[in-house]
């Protein structure tokens, strides 16, 4: 039992039909790629972007193929996303197990987030609509716009605010805000009421990767993924890039963030930048803007009519900003 709980069993029979789809998607003859697929599906994390996306097609009544296989698609995007990431930022853990790169290599890694991106983009195609395909595609173009824009970020000497937030928009936020806007366009919705699902899972992702880059502070965080790598590959998230604009911010903390930016720091210094951090206030903050984009979304739940999804929405969205892992 977990506070999601709950929320799982409102869309019980939905989420069967889902994983049947996903494990078929994640299943290939090819002996190597299979092996590698095995390897990845054989953890399955939180499953939060597919949840999203059906519990917003309840709102509208019995979930049908199209919500699954969007869901499908999305939940392969992230997964995508997730096999490259750890590429990227050279990490050696996901989902408390090796990550892909970690098992099979850089190159294996590579080819295989490509063969998921394929794969989510295959499953829209099923749903017959181009609409979804469309924004299908141009989600997956916004992520690599995060993920490269934050690469050029840590060559630029300040980090703002705005360029986090920026940031964190596309690389995660867009995510969850396709899950309630396919969620929505795929079970039917008019305008209005996709445009507000659209929103609430935009607020939903601000809320998630603030959330995320706060657990990068803690040793010792059971999350299934190594904590302490955000700075050792050179990311200023919202807990530091507050505490170094205090205006009475240490000078010796602006030299080490720059060393951060130039991957010159050593382990001491940025134990001492994370030591800083906190002691100027930086997670306090990031939470406190963690729950201004919690309380805005929660504003929108009164636009949904059925209990039963409103309830479980909230508790989703109470779960994102408290979660432990
Ligand atoms: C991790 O997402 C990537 C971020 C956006 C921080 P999740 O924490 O949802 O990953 P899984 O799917 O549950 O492993
Ligand atoms: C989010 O950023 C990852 C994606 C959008 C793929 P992070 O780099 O913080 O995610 P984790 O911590 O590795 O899951
Ligand atoms: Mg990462
Ligand atoms: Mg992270």
């Amino acid at each position: 039992m977990d506070a999601l709980s709950p929320v799982r069993l409102l869309v019980e029979s939905e989420l069967n039909s889902y994983r049947q789809l996903f494990e078929a998607a994640l299943t290939h003859e090819d002996d190597y790629l299979g092996r590698v697929l095995d390897h990845v599906k054989s953890r399955r994390g939180k499953m939060m972007r597919p949840l999203l996306v059906l519990l917003v097609a309840r709102e509208l009544g019995p979930v049908g193929e199209a919500t699954l296989r969007s869901a499908v698609a999305l939940e392969l995007l992230h997964t995508a996303s997730l096999v490259h990431d750890d590429v990227v930022d050279q990490s050696d853990e996901r989902r408390g197990q090796p990550s892909a790169n970690a098992a099979y290599g850089n190159k294996v890694a590579v080819l295989v987030g490509d063969y998921l991106l394929s794969s989510a983009l295959h499953q829209t195609a099923l749903t017959g609509s181009t609409h979804s395909v469309e924004l299908i595609a141009r989600l997956g173009a916004t992520l690599s716009e995060g993920e490269v824009r934050q690469l050029a970020n840590i060559r630029n000497a300040v980090s703002t605010e705005e360029a986090y937030y920026d940031i964190i928009r596309s690389k995660t936020a867009a995510l969850f805000a396709a899950c309630g806007q396919l969620g929505a366009f795929t079970a039917g919705a008019g305008a209005e009421f996709e445009e507000r699902a659209r929103r609430f899972g935009e607020l939903v992702g601000m809320c998630f990767q603030i959330r995320d880059d706060i657990f990068d502070y803690y040793e010792k965080a059971d999350i299934g993924k190594p904590t302490g790598n955000d700075m050792a590959e050179g990311k200023l998230t919202l807990p530091a890039i507050y505490a170094l604009s205090r205006p009475e911010a240490e000078p010796e903390a602006g030299r080490i963030a720059a060393r951060v930016k130039e991957g010159t720091a050593t382990r001491d210094e940025i134990a001492q930048l994370v030591d800083f951090t906190l002691r100027y206030g930086g997670i306090d903050y990031a939470r406190s803007v963690m729950m201004r984009f919690h309380d805005e979304a929660a504003a929108l739940l009164a636009g949904f009519r059925s209990n039963d999804v409103r309830r479980a929405l909230g508790l989703y969205l109470d779960y994102v900003v408290g979660r432990d892992f």
